[in-house]
């Protein structure tokens, strides 16, 4: 397995349900209907807008996605806004996405984060979880103005490392970013800690994790 570890970072290293987690009480039965539409909203825009040729960076759009998730689902109470925004911005790290990078550090690999966020919410999330010593690149599409899955996304990988694509190995709980990184040429590693069926079966990933305490197992 090549010596470069790139992990996509919301669902993948962060929890990107932590933030309701921490108001389950005062969301009511509903928490985690309307966790699942922000999440699903949030990266429908990025999608979108990518296609008609705009950007808008992801914390507005995450922002505007629990906007809509909250009109949605009325009985999550609207007051809770700022304090679940606050939480994505502190969001939570996974303990085996903590376990894995020190592992891969210690045996001399070089590892890094390629995400949709902007670099300030990165920074804010990689601070919060104390990861950043573990981290040798933390890359936003911020620089290029498009969104994952365009390949000039993941270029920036490939840049940033001075490699080529056989030498990375890309990490991602979403099944179409594992689609993406295969496309480009990446080894390509699929977490499935929500047991989805597989998809895009054209572009396979080399491994699919349960989590990631058998990537370095
Ligand atoms: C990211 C989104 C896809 O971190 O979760 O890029």
């Amino acid at each position: 397995m090549s010596s470069i570890f790139v992990f996509d970072a919301y669902g993948t290293l962060f929890d990107v349900h932590a933030a309701i987690g921490r108001f389950r009480a005062e969301a009511g039965p509903d928490a985690d209907r309307m966790s699942d539409i922000w999440r699903t909203k949030q990266l429908e825009y990025t999608w979108t807008l990518t296609l008609a040729g705009h950007y808008v960076e992801f914390w507005t759009l995450t922002e505007r996605a629990l906007d809509y998730a909250l009109a949605r689902v009325p009985s999550v109470p609207k007051s809770l806004k700022a304090g679940l925004l606050d939480a994505y911005f502190k969001l939570d790290a996974f303990p085996d996405a903590r376990a894995a990078l020190k592992s891969l550090k210690a045996a001399g690999h070089r590892t890094g984060i390629l995400s949709n966020g902007s670099p300030k919410m990165l920074q804010g999330a990689v601070d919060n979880a104390g990861i950043g010593g573990d981290l040798d690149g933390v890359l936003s599409v911020d620089v290029l103005k498009m969104f994952k899955p365009r390949p000039e996304v993941y270029a920036l990988v490939t840049k940033h490392y001075t490699c080529k694509p056989g030498d990375v190995t890309f990490v991602s709980s979403n099944r179409w970013d594992v689609m993406a990184a295969v496309s480009v040429g990446f080894h390509a590693l699929w977490v499935n800690r929500s047991k989805m069926p597989d998809e895009y079966l054209d572009f396979a990933p080399e491994r699919t994790l349960s989590d990631l305490t058998s990537l370095t197992a």
